[in-house]
């Protein structure tokens, strides 16, 4: 598929077509859509949610997303669903970056569906609550395979390697320090530009992903509506012997199909799929004293039904430049309600001296302390305050939930898990001195 372009905006009430006159005006399902193509509609929320929080999406398709052949489990040794009830250690947790693959000859290529490796979650589908964090390290575009997810919305956010994700609404490319979310139901197909590709996925089986009121902050600021895209219509009108994956209810599942799925030649509706560049966050800081709660730094927020609880928050710490004066410039100590996992993007991180390179991740949960390490506490209790420090170099993540993230079994297991991660804070020397 040849990309179209986007259109700009979030949430919008988009409209595109790939071949002109597609789109049926003054109603949505005429008794003889243009060019011989199905109408078919796509609701993200109830038919009656209120007006500002429904998603819905009207396609006009050479087939409807009905035929296909019957699923079978789809065996996936990486993939988790179920993030169980037993017992979770209340330590804080820290991995390398997940091997690229093709560094072992003997290991057959992978794709971004059998290249993702299950870290953590909560909730599930079926509760229509909670998320599932994944990371994906890929060598290989996928092949004669689409896939969609029943369960969540997807934020993908690549660390290495560009992604071009075909889906049936038209082609969203990305690179690291961008990001794309997917709707639930929509059936896409992702490769890989650079022939690898690694990064991190987060499920959100919630209320979708929308961006926050500002308050006092005013009209603009954070993430601008404007800077998110979505793509123009662009469709493919193969046939073959192809396979479609679908995750649903916790499970992967896979059927044949004789048909590419992105066959929809126009669209309107606001249950799409787009793409934002973090480097564009209008960020927000403190220019007197003290360091601000990270919410300041929210781009994405999945609400719930507790005002200002999230399901999902999905905050960044960009490039900025720390004026506060006669303050303690990186995050303090501290110990939240919310459960906490931490990606690293791009270049180095400000809590943190060492040991969390790109591609890495943490996990700290409810009420479980943490902070700067030893030797970030004692550069920043001494620096001189009256001059400003310019953070450039950084884009680090935060998928923030109310309950806590689980890591799996094979996380924990994991030859890249750091397990000596709790020393990074025992060199912290008493100061007291009465
Ligand atoms: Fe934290």
């Amino acid at each position: 598929m040849h990309s179209n372009g986007y259109q700009s905006g979030f949430g919008n009430e988009f409209a595109s077509e790939a071949i002109p006159g597609t789109l049926p005006i003054g109603r949505n399902s005429p008794q003889r859509v243009a060019h011989g193509l199905y109408a078919e509609q796509i609701n993200g929320t109830a038919f009656t949610a209120p007006r500002h929080q429904n998603h819905r999406t009207w396609t006009y398709r050479i087939r409807p997303a009905a035929i296909h052949g019957g699923f079978v489990a789809h065996a996936h040794p990486g993939f988790v669903g179920d993030f169980g009830d037993g017992p979770v250690p209340p330590d804080q947790f820290r991995w390398n970056p997940l091997p690229l693959p093709g560094t072992d000859a003997a290991a057959a290529p992978i794709d971004f569906i059998d290249g993702m490796f299950t870290m953590a979650g909560n909730g599930s589908a079926a509760a229509m609550s909670g998320v599932a964090i994944h990371l994906y390290a890929a060598n290989r575009d996928m092949q004669g395979r689409f896939f969609y997810n029943a369960d969540a919305e997807m934020l993908i956010v690549p660390q290495q390697g560009r992604l071009k994700i075909d889906t049936e609404l038209g082609v969203i490319g990305i690179e690291p320090q961008e990001i794309a979310v997917i709707p639930r139901g929509i059936r896409f197909r992702v490769s890989l530009p650079d022939g690898v590709a690694r990064g991190y996925v987060c499920e959100n089986f919630g209320a979708f992903l929308r961006i926050p009121d500002l308050g006092p902050i005013g009209s603009n600021g954070l993430a601008n509506p404007r800077d998110f895209l979505t793509p123009n219509a662009a469709f493919e009108d193969v046939e073959g012997d192809f396979e479609l994956i679908a995750k649903f209810q916790g499970h992967l599942w896979r059927a044949p199909i004789g048909h590419s799925p992105l066959d929809v030649v126009g669209w309107h509706g606001n249950h799409a799929p787009y793409k934002y560049d973090l480097r564009r966050f209008n960020t927000i800081g403190s220019i007197s004293y003290d360091h601000p709660d990270p919410s300041i730094f929210l781009v994405l927020s999945s609400p719930t039904d507790s005002a200002g609880v999230g399901n999902l928050d999905f905050v960044i710490f960009p490039p900025r430049i720390l004026a506060m004066e006669n303050t303690f410039r990186p995050p303090w100590f501290h110990r939240n309600i919310a459960s906490e996992f931490m990606g690293l993007i791009h270049g180095v991180y400000d809590a943190k001296a060492d040991g969390f390179a790109p591609g890495g991740c943490s996990i700290h949960n409810c009420m479980t302390g943490h902070g700067p390490d030893a030797a970030t506490f004692e550069k920043a209790s001494s620096i001189d305050t009256s001059k400003p420090d310019y953070i450039r170099e950084t884009m680090a993540f935060m998928f923030e939930t109310r309950a806590t993230i689980r890591p799996t079994q094979q996380a924990l297991e994991a030859a890249h898990r750091q397990r000596d991660y709790q020393q990074c804070w025992a060199g912290l020397r008493k100061h007291f001195a009465p």
